[in-house]
């Protein structure tokens, strides 16, 4: 894992919005995984102005999203659905048929497997996974204890990221659904570059875990470790606490 300090999010937005558009500009059919929450919205709309400002051709690119909420509808503005088409999919001008976000029934029991990493696969597999880190250290929602080969899999939320997330929900965290399909760990480190952005103090003690050695399962960041190139964007309070 390489670690990148920037003075502030802006610096690193901008860093990581030049990344991608690089990417785009050198393979006009990249697959791009993405994530939602509050972390990457800086590169999204540095990223949808320099598309803008250089006339990208984004018609070709392939979106997948990391995560989305079970038993919420989609039309729900804090769906992962909706929050995707209003932060990528929209800004960045690209048609919805572009863009993937999981899937799982209502009633999806926790551990079932759905067919997204097939979906991904036959896309050609994830050029580049843009990752955000929870307070707890989860990725995705890889929560701590899910083993580092989890394929796209239903998860049970837990109680610190149902309070952390409770901050878009007006109903507060009882709205906050418990579970969620999310690409497992397995599925991100299949991915052929990723890169992890976490900012301000409250991300620092997750930081230092997913760099402390060896790797366990019960610090989900930490399998980034085991990932073949992975660069963390931090600014300096999330760096904090690294030796
Ligand atoms: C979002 C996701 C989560 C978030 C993490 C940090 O798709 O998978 O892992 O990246 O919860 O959230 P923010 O960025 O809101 O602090």
């Amino acid at each position: 894992v390489n670690v990148k300090i920037l003075p502030d999010k802006t610096h690193a937005s901008e860093e990581v919005a030049q990344i991608l558009h690089d990417l785009i500009v050198e393979k006009p059919n990249a697959v791009i995984g993405v994530a939602t929450g509050s972390t990457p919205e800086g590169a999204y709309e540095r990223l949808a102005e320099k598309i803008k400002e250089h006339n990208t051709d984004v018609s070709q690119l392939r979106f997948f999203a990391l995560d989305e909420y079970v038993g919420i509808s989609w039309d729900h503005p804090e769906s992962y659905h909706a929050v995707i088409n209003r932060t990528v999919t929209v800004p960045l001008g690209v048609d919805p048929s572009q863009v993937n976000v999981p899937e799982a029934p209502d009633d999806a029991p926790v551990g079932s497997v759905e067919s997204y990493d097939e979906k991904i696969a036959a896309a050609g597999g994830i050029d580049l996974q843009l990752l955000g880190i929870g307070r707890n250290g989860h990725i995705g929602f890889n929560e701590p204890g899910t083993p580092f080969d989890a394929p796209t899999h239903v998860g049970e939320l837990t109680n610190i990221t149902r309070e952390d997330n409770s901050r878009f929900f007006e109903g507060g965290v009882d709205e906050v659904p418990p579970t969620a399909i999310t690409q497992g760990i397995g599925t991100i480190l299949k991915s052929r570059q990723a890169i992890l952005m976490a900012f301000g103090e409250a991300k620092a003690d997750a930081i230092r875990d997913s760099l402390a050695t060896p790797p366990a399962e019960d610090r989900p960041g930490s399998s980034l470790q085991h990932h073949s190139n992975c660069v963390l964007y931090l600014d300096e309070a999330a760096a904090a606490k690294i030796e």
